[in-house]
């Protein structure tokens, strides 16, 4: 979503801020623009559209020399939520003297209430943004100190905010907080670089410290110094990145998705790495913070996420009843918390994120802790606040993904749970050699990923044969029910195409309407109990003329028979097949898309990390 960037160092802000701002290009936004303090002035440039058209724009607002001298600077790419995306309404915003400029990332719910408040007091807005309001309510706090004045204008707002505020008459520092949107301070050598998240502080050091909620720093060059919103001192250590800038860069691929869907079989040795006892069959995941014991004496689990990350989840539902013999569901965690959901301390909740931000998800977890559920994450980027707040969970290890499109997060989820299931299904009816076998499967999925990327030429082929349809079904039974979800939500959100994710059995229950001749239907009929069920409902797709994209186990001729196409996986045990079966829906989602000339890495609404509910 919306990104920040603040620098303060010697020299070069405005180049520093507009490369951070490329760094976060991946989150999507709609508009973008910089603040830089000159002398007794703030100097600001705005643009619509990408972070390109900024920097020509700020090259022609300012002169050489401000663009080179000056020390301290904020930055923003904004995705429009309170009006539309035009220059005036991205961020930075200024206050009424125009002397204080602050960008910001979240929602401030009670903006109305405030801005008829200043207005009464004779402040004027130029835009329709909620940031604005709190630019002048921080201008109408301040009495000379501009930390005291954003404390004071903090209190008296609700909703989220992740904030960078600068001011002419205090040079030499910038304000930073934040509440429910993530903000990382990069500390250099006699610099600092304020960053909503760390791709875009990796060129500059590695290390970091990550703010917590209503927490606010004073920064300047050579100090960070963080308190409460009460001006009580806190203390946050020093963490490492342990990140290397060239994972952010596309490596010789045209897109970042193109990189992270190859980059399966390593990132997928990352996850499964040094987690499997191949002696007691079982699985070591000491990030959970489990006995077996406790695991024992569970009663059921609870996984909650959104859009890619939920799907992971209903794959480990299958995952844990099956293997686990543990009661197991999915909530969608938007709506966790309004539901008021029923747990106890023999409920272990699993909060499933990538990017370990997510809004809802967030709340959710808090939700579950509030119910004294045994809570931990599922979590990809390191030191995020999903993994903070949980306090132990188990890390993807994916390494950065960027493209918005989620990929090897997802694949690297589900080993993960997989991984889980075998640990509860070990301590509940597994014997050892079952457990063993199914680690086995477990340690051969990198490999079988490997060998659906081989294919990727073949599956170019196939997508061209598919590009010019608005409308396509995705079906599967048991696990790869959620394959076919996946497959639908990949397709649609880089393609445009309208994809459609549903069990095999429910098409006939109304969507089969819509089926006519040529209408795609992208079935996944892998080997495994469903599989003959399946074929069934391809049937009945066949006879109403749709064309059939099926994702089938090689050697399988039955299936292939009743396909027009078919992507053929390697054959492994029907819950390890959800793997491979999804890499070849997100490299056929790939190659639709890039044939249909789209935007592929960041597709148009989409953002990266969804930090507003
Ligand atoms: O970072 P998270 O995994 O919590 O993000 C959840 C969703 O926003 C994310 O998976 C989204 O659906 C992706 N665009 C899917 O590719």
């Amino acid at each position: 979503m919306c990104g920040i960037v603040g620098y303060i160092g010697k020299a070069n802000a405005a180049s520093v801020l507009i490369g951070g701002l490329k760094r976060l290009e991946y989150r999507g936004y709609d508009s973008a623009g910089l603040a830089l303090l000159d002398g007794d002035n703030v100097r600001v440039s705005k643009a619509a559209g990408k972070v390109a058209n900024l920097s020509e724009r700020a090259r022609t607002d300012w002169t050489p020399e401000l663009f080179q001298n000056a020390a301290t600077g904020i930055a923003h790419t904004r995705w429009a939520t309170h009006g539309p995306p035009t220059e005036v309404n991205a961020h930075p915003h200024l206050d009424e003297t125009g002397g204080i400029a602050l960008v910001h990332n979240g929602i401030i719910e009670n903006y109305r209430a405030l801005r008829s408040r200043l207005e009464t007091k004779g402040h004027h807005f130029l835009s329709e943004t909620d940031t604005e309001v709190l630019a002048h309510l921080i201008g109408d706090c301040n009495k000379g100190d501009l930390f005291q004045a954003v404390c004071d204008a903090l209190h008296q707002v609700e909703g989220t905010f992740g904030i960078a505020v600068i001011s002419a008459k205090e040079p030499g520092k910038i304000i930073t907080a934040r509440r429910g949107s993530p903000i990382v301070i990069g500390v250099g050598n006699s610099e600092a670089i304020i960053a909503s998240d760390a791709s875009a502080i990796l060129a500059h050091t590695q290390r970091v410290i990550y703010l917590d909620d209503n927490d606010i720093a004073i920064v300047t060059a050579d100090a960070v110094d963080i308190r409460d919103l009460n001006n009580v001192p806190v203390t946050r250590e020093i963490a490492e990145l342990g990140l290397d800038s060239a994972a952010a860069e596309k490596g010789g691929f045209e897109h970042f998705m193109l990189k992270e869907i190859h980059e399966q079989p390593e990132s997928l040795a990352n996850a499964i790495r040094g987690r499997l006892d191949l002696q007691l069959g079982s699985s070591v995941l000491a990030g959970m913070g489990t006995s077996q014991r406790e695991l024992a004496d569970l009663s059921r689990v609870v996984m909650v996420g959104c859009g890619t990350s939920l799907h992971a989840a209903m794959v480990g539902e299958y995952a844990f009843e099956d293997l686990a013999d543990i009661h197991a569901e999915v909530q969608q965690a938007a709506e966790f918390r309004y539901r008021n959901p029923i747990l106890g301390n023999r409920d272990f909740v699993i909060a499933i994120s990538q990017s370990g931000e997510t809004a809802d998800t967030l709340a959710a977890v808090r939700e579950a802790k509030q119910k004294g559920a045994f809570v931990m994450s599922l979590v990809n980027v390191v030191g995020s606040t999903i993994a903070r707040e949980t306090g132990r969970g188990v890390y993807l290890h994916a390494g950065p993904e960027i493209s918005v499109a989620s990929t090897k997060a997802f694949t690297s989820q589900v080993s993960v749970l997989l991984m889980m299931a075998l640990k509860l299904g070990r301590g509940r009816r597994f014997s050892r050699d079952e457990g063993l076998k199914l680690a086995r499967e477990i340690e051969s999925i990198p490999e079988l990923v490997r060998r659906v990327i081989e294919k990727n030429d073949t599956i170019a082929e196939i997508a061209a044969r598919y590009v010019d349809n608005e409308h396509a079904f995705f079906i599967g039974r048991g696990p790869m029910f959620p394959v076919a979800l996946e497959g639908a939500l990949k397709l649609k959100e880089i393609s445009y195409i309208h994809a459609e994710g549903y069990h095999a059995a429910e098409l006939k229950h109304g969507p089969i309407a819509l089926l006519q001749k040529g209408t795609p239907v992208i079935a996944v009929a892998c080997e495994g109990p469903a599989k003959d069920k399946t074929l069934g409902n391809i049937e009945e797709c066949r006879a109403r003329g749709a064309r059939i994209l099926g994702i089938v186990t090689e050697g399988d001729h039955d299936a292939e028979e009743v396909m027009d196409d078919f992507i053929a996986i390697p054959r492994a045990h029907p819950l390890v097949a959800t793997i491979p079966a999804t890499v070849a829906l997100q490299l056929f989602s790939y190659h639709v898309a890039h044939l249909r000339g789209c935007e592929i890495d960041q597709p148009r609404n989409l953002a990266k990390s969804v930090t507003v509910e």
